[in-house]
Parts: structure tokens; C-alpha cells; sequence
């Protein structure tokens, strides 16, 4: 069924023990140990490796393992002589953070395909324990693949994964790493399916899917309904493809809900294919443009995650998905559209179609759902590529606490966001002398800033933020934390940031 090997990426079986030598007593074959290396020897490691019937000072002097972070070590041991087939030695050089996620994401990776781990990891603080796992959840995905038989998991993740730690709750934390980083999985697999499968109409049914698992309430708008109330922005995209937009909207009430209970609304980009529209783009910019439905498919499974991790705040997950296609029936540079809410905007460019969809679900979210803070999270301009790469993303806030809970949730998360300026002085490159605004501000620069100040036209007076991840949405590479493709940028910050939200 294709929808499980997206909804449902396989996770390896994980599972907490505090007693290292107890759980290597246990017999099973085909086992690793994996011991994590500081920049400096430490008593934990040597543990590690006396219960796994190694002399520490021999294996150190025999292999002379690297400890940077992520750097790993293989040691084959004799069958028969000790607890483990094979151990794994894992730089996470000076301990930070970051430093343990990639080699926890590195440990993913070389464990990919085997039947069981044991990770010897002392006792790791909280963060740290949480950070480990999710590198190793992340490290370990591969791309399911549409091959002759249907749509085919990947290589699997290591089949069980033992974390032995002497931390405070560590069930709970690996739990929650495990959900956190398997939400992100959901995502990447929405953005790596190909744009021939994954029209509109089959992201509205992956997000019932995906509610109905969760027992969240689900409101879809397909074309007609779109019209009836005045979505004209998403009717525009979409008027050039075969595949008619939607609107979705996913609801999470946590069961403690009270009339007073805050309201998060996450919207997010679910362009399934951007072509660039008549304003077509040249072939190289259009390749990966699959993914630039990666917003939609983060927010729908942060959304989904918020129901496992009994997040205490109302979350709504819009999904605002259309199709950029090329046509007789495409919308036109020149053309006034009217947003949902009434406001009457001029194309200026056919390829900036992010920001009319975006718009759309933005002013319902005001108009309709009043919200106590309003977020998007967008694949919106290669002007973000350009301003900070792949590893950072722009963030755009009209409120300080906000933007500062949203860097802090960035920092611990490992996904780095970087505030930038609503800056008012361009605010007037948005006058159109033919709508009330112009979509694109010509020949000014600065093209994340200029679409974040389109978008906060449609926000109303909320505290609103908006994450830009045409940058960090997608990788070239099999590195760290990412595999090529997709990368689920966000996922985990959004949801660390909503766990802490009360
Ligand atoms: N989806 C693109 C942005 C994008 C570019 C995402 C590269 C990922 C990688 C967006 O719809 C787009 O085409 N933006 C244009 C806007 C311009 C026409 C004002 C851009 O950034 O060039
Ligand atoms: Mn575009
Ligand atoms: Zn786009």
C-alpha cells in the first residue's frame, strides 16, 4: 500500500535497559555494541568495553578510533567470545548537541539492515539522550523506492535498538525522540514521492489518512467548495493543472482542552510541483521542484505528532496544495486575483506562487480561527538559499518573544532558524497601481524579506511568524542528519517549540 510506506516509515524497535551487562546476557545474534567516544577517554567507554569482554586499552590501542563527531569505527569481534558480533565505536567529539545528533545519525546509517544495536551511552543528560536518538532515527532512513513491484520501503532501519543510559526518564525521552524524528520521516517521504503521484487530491487523502490514525479532525476543500468561499488565490494556482487544488485542515484538541486553551495554526506551502508556471522555469530550477509541497507535508506531520506527544495546546495544520502547471487555463502575469477575505492582488510573476496560496490560508486563519500565535513555514524564495544556505533558515516574526522561543527551539533542535527584518522600508515595492497589492517587489533585492512583508499583509494584527526553507527544505547529499531529497527541515523545531508552548 503506497500509503504505508509514506505515513508509516519503518523505525527500528527501541527499547531502554540500565544495566549493560544484564542486557548483553541476553543472547542475540547478529548483535552491535555501540559505544560513543568523547574528545577524551572516559570510565563510561571503558565499561562499555569491559562488558563487552574487551581489554578498553587494547581496543584503543589496536584500532586508534577517531572522536570527532560522527566519526565511526568498526571492530569485528570473534563469534562465540563475545556478547556483541561487532562493535561500533562513535566519535561525538566535544559533546554537543549537534556533535551527538550526527553521530547518533551516523549510527543509523551503519546499522542500517541489521537485527540489533545496543547503545552503551553512560548516562547522557536529557537533551543529549533525545538528540542521539533522533540522529539515529533520521541516519537510518533511506527514500522508499516506486520500483515494478509498487512503492517499496528503503533499506531498513537496524531492526531492534537497545539504549542502555542511567538518565532520569529515559523511556519517556526515547519515546518522544522516536515520535519527533519519525514525524520527520513523514515528512521526507511526502516530499521525496514523485509529483505524478502526489497531486492535491493525494495529499488530502494522506492527511485523512494520517488523522484518522490519530483521531483528529479532518475538513478538506476541494475546487468547488474552494470557489464557494472566495479561495481565489489557491483557484489561480491551480486553474493550470489537471489536478484541481485543496485546502486542508487538520485539527488537534488536546483532551484537556478548555474554552480558554491557546490556538497554534501552522500553515504550510503544499505546491506539489512547481513548474514556474507560464513564467516557466528553466530545467535545472525545476528538477527538485517536487518538494516544494514540503511545508504542507511537515505541518501535517507535526500535527499528527501532537496527538502522541499530548501537546496541551490546540494545533490546526493548514495544507495549502495546488499544482504550478503550464496551460491554456494557467493564470497570467498581469492578472488580478482576489484572496481569500477579499483583498485583490497583481501577478507579477506566475513563479511566485507560494505566496497566493499561502495568502489564502493565512487570511482564513485570521478571519476564521483566531489564533493565539499563526505560523508558515513555506519553500518559498531561492532569495533564502541565497541569503543563508542550506543549514539555517530565515525567520520572520512580528513578535520578539516569539521569534526568540522559535531561535531557542531552533538551537535545540538542531535546526537552526536566523531572524531577519520585516523591514518597512520596502513595504511600498508592494503598491500595485491596478489591486490593492503588487505580489512581487520588482528590482528591490532582498527577495525573503520582500515575500515575508507580502505575507504579513494577510495576517491581520496575530503574532505570526514564518519559517522560508527554500534553503534547508532539501538536500544534495546523504549527510549528517539528511538523506538527498526532502529533508523535513522544521519538523523537529516546530515540535520542540510546541511541547514547550503552554
Ligand atoms: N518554489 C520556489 C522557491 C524555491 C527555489 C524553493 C529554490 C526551493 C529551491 C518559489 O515558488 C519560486 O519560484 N520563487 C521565485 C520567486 C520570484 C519569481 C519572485 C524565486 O525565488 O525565484
Ligand atoms: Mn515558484
Ligand atoms: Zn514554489
Amino acid at each position: 500500500m503506497p500509503a504505508d510506506v509514506i505515513l508509516d516509515p519503518p523505525v527500528s524497535a527501541w527499547t531502554t535497559g540500565s544495566d549493560l551487562a544484564a542486557v548483553l546476557a541476553d543472547p542475540a545474534e547478529d548483535r552491535v555494541l555501540v559505544v560513543p567516544l568523547s574528545a577524551g577517554a572516559t570510565a563510561e567507554e571503558a565499561a562499555a568495553l569491559t562488558a563487552a569482554g574487551l581489554d578498553p586499552a587494547d581496543v584503543l590501542d589496536t584500532h586508534e578510533p577517531e572522536r570527532t563527531a560522527g566519526a565511526v569505527t568498526r571492530v569485528s569481534l570473534r563469534p562465540g567470545a563475545h556478547p556483541a558480533r561487532r562493535l561500533l565505536l562513535v566519535g561525538v567529539g566535544d559533546g554537543t548537541l549537534d556533535a551527538w545528533r550526527s553521530a547518533g545519525a551516523e549510527v543509523g546509517r551503519a546499522t542500517r539492515g541489521l537485527a540489533a544495536a545496543v547503545h552503551a551511552l553512560g548516562s547522557p543528560a536529557a537533551d543529549v539522550l533525545a538528540a542521539w536518538v533522533e540522529g539515529c532515527v533520521l541516519g537510518g532512513w533511506t527514500s522508499p523506492r516506486w520500483t515494478k513491484d509498487g512503492p517499496v520501503a528503503g533499506v531498513d532501519p537496524v531492526g531492534s535498538a537497545v539504549v542502555v543510559a542511567d538518565t532520569d526518564e529515559a523511556d519517556d525521552l526515547v519515546r518522544r525522540a522516536v515520535v519527533v524524528s519519525r514525524a520527520q520521516l513523514v515528512a521526507r517521504g511526502l516530499a521525496v514521492t514523485p509529483a505524478n503521484i502526489k497531486n492535491p487530491a493525494w495529499m488530502a487523502a494522506q492527511a485523512r489518512t494520517l488523522a484518522d490514525r490519530h483521531g483528529l479532525d479532518v475538513t478538506v476543500w476541494d475546487e468547488k467548495a474552494l470557489a464557494s468561499e472566495g479561495f481565489g488565490g489557491l483557484l489561480a494556482v491551480g486553474a493550470g493543472s489537471a489536478s484541481p487544488p485543496r485546502l486542508v485542515r487538520v485539527d488537534h484538541t488536546p483532551p484537556s482542552a478548555v474554552p480558554t486553551t491557546p490556538r497554534v495554526v501552522l500553515v504550510g506551502k503544499g505546491i506539489t510541483f512547481d513548474t514556474g508556471g507560464l513564467q516557466i522555469k528553466p530545467s535545472d530550477g525545476m528538477l527538485a521542484m517536487k518538494t516544494d509541497m514540503s511545508g504542507s507535508a511537515i505541518v501535517l506531520a507535526v500535527v499528527a505528532a501532537c496527538a502522541e506527544l499530548d501537546v496541551p495546546v490546540r494545533v490546526t495544520a493548514l495544507l495549502a496544495l495546488a499544482e504550478n502547471a503550464v496551460d491554456g487555463a494557467s493564470y497570467r502575469p498581469g492578472d488580478v486575483v482576489t484572496q481569500y477575505g477579499g483583498t485583490t492582488v497583481e501577478i507579477g510573476n506566475t513563479d511566485a506562487e507560494g505566496r497566493i496560496v499561502m495568502a489564502d490560508a493565512l487570511a482564513y486563519a485570521d478571519e476564521q480561527l483566531d489564533p493565539d500565535v499563526l505560523l508558515d513555514i513555506a519553500t518559498l524564495t531561492g532569495a533564502a538559499r541565497i541569503a543563508l544556505a542550506r543549514v539555517m533558515a530565515p525567520l520572520f516574526a512580528t513578535d520578539d518573544a516569539l521569534a526568540d522561543a522559535l531561535v531557542r527551539a531552533g538551537e535545540s533542535s538542531g535546526e537552526t532558524v536566523w531572524r531577519m527584518p520585516l523591514a518597512d522600508a520596502y513595504r511600498r515595492a508592494l503598491d500595485s497601481d491596478v489591486a490593492d497589492l503588487t505580489h512581487i517587489a520588482d528590482g528591490v533585492g532582498g527577495g525573503a524579506v520582500t515575500a515575508a512583508l507580502f505575507l504579513r499583509e494577510f495576517v491581520g494584527q496575530r503574532r505570526w511568524a514564518h519559517l522560508d526553507i527554500a534553503g534547508t527544505g532539501r538536500s544534495d547529499v546523504d549527510a549528517g542528519v539528511n538523506a538527498k531529497g526532502g529533508t523535513g527541515f522544521g519538523t523537529r523545531l516546530l515540535l520542540r517549540w510546541l511541547e514547550e508552548t503552554r
